[in-house]
């Protein structure tokens, strides 16, 4: 009998029950409101139809001296709202922040039921989120929530990096794990003033060929970070997530690192501006024309063994499982 995990399918082929998978649900974008700011919390019930995940952001860019309102208005948005299947999120400040005790007790206790996830920022190890988790088990038997808060690690540090295995795998809460560039830039000391993307001067040169101009290639500064969070998630069985893109002036840069992003694993990204949802929508979901490619190779394979030639191509059983992925999130964008 096939196995073969998805994060788009309720559960996996073959597998014997009950297999405790999550409910499916689509995680392409991951939007990010200030919630101090009112004219931003009456804007959220348009916004549930328009995105995946909605999150009241805390941490960075909310002013120190707005902190107290962020949290307070994120309460009153959570409360305020019906978000149907849209998830709600929150990212609280890091726990080396004055803030982080009483956003994680006032957030549990008063909105814990309408809450989905948890970002955690500048995680370093896995003990950071063995300390939130037990801090979740005691509020949340405070309060009688009977779902269990997800965690979702922010991997901005280097100390993070050098340990995101031990942090993908430190809790049955661990939903996922989102690249931080702008913070990870400032902990490796990296000589940039960036939010994500690339940079002009991170390059290889083609080699010489006589006196023609030589060919400059420009390099993706964050190809390694996300290989290495991808293999962690993937191998504990949580998701990854690209993060967030900064230069709102240029889009066609974001899909870029967006795209990058998800071809190499990621279920999504956050987006910061509006601009950037539909990008993320368009990036995050697979194009016709794979889709329809992929489905040629499951019909041609019924059982998912053996080879086939498809347009010159060998398919067999690795090619199935791929197809299979991008096959299942197409069902569940069609859906
Ligand atoms: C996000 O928090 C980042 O630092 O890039
Ligand atoms: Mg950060």
């Amino acid at each position: 009998m096939k196995t073969y995990r998805s994060f788009y399918k309720p559960l996996a082929i073959g597998a014997p029950e009950p297999f405790a998978e999550p409910p499916v649900a689509l995680e392409r974008m991951i939007h990010f409101v200030p919630p101090h700011i009112e004219k931003m919390r009456l804007k959220i019930p348009q916004m549930i139809s328009q995105v995946d995940v909605i999150l009241g952001n805390l941490e960075d860019a909310i002013p120190a001296d707005e902190k107290i309102n962020a949290r307070e208005g994120f309460i009153q948005m959570a409360n305020d709202n019906d978000f149907g299947s849209t998830k709600l999120w929150t990212r609280i400040n890091s726990l080396e922040s004055p803030w982080v005790l009483d956003d994680i007790s006032e957030i549990v206790t008063r909105c814990g039921d309408k809450l989905d996830v948890i970002m955690l920022p500048k995680v370093n190890g896995p003990w950071d989120i063995h300390y939130l988790d037990q801090l979740l088990a005691q509020l949340e038997a405070k309060a009688g929530i009977k779902k269990p808060i997800q965690i979702h690690a922010i991997l901005e540090t280097a100390e993070g990096v050098n340990n995101v295995e031990a942090i993908a795998t430190a809790s049955p809460r661990m939903h996922g794990m989102s690249l931080g560039p702008a913070d990870l830039a400032a902990s490796r000391g990296m000589k940039t003033t960036r939010v994500g993307g690339g940079h002009p001067d991170y390059q290889v040169l083609a080699d010489a060929d006589g006196d023609a101009p030589r060919t400059r290639y420009q390099q993706d500064l964050w190809h390694y970070t996300v290989a290495k969070m991808v293999d962690a998630c993937m191998a504990a069985g949580i998701k990854p997530f690209y993060g967030p893109f900064g230069d709102f002036s240029d889009p066609a840069a974001c899909e870029a690192q967006f795209r990058n992003s998800f071809l190499m694993g990621c279920l999504g990204t956050w987006t910061l501006h509006p601009s950037q949802i539909k990008i993320a929508k368009s990036v995050f979901s697979p194009e016709p024309d794979e889709i329809k490619f992929a489905r040629r190779i499951l019909e041609a394979m019924p059982d998912g063994t053996g080879a086939v030639m498809l347009d010159g191509k060998m398919q067999d059983d690795a090619t199935w499982k791929q197809a299979k992925v991008i096959c299942d999130l197409a069902d569940l964008v069609i859906s």
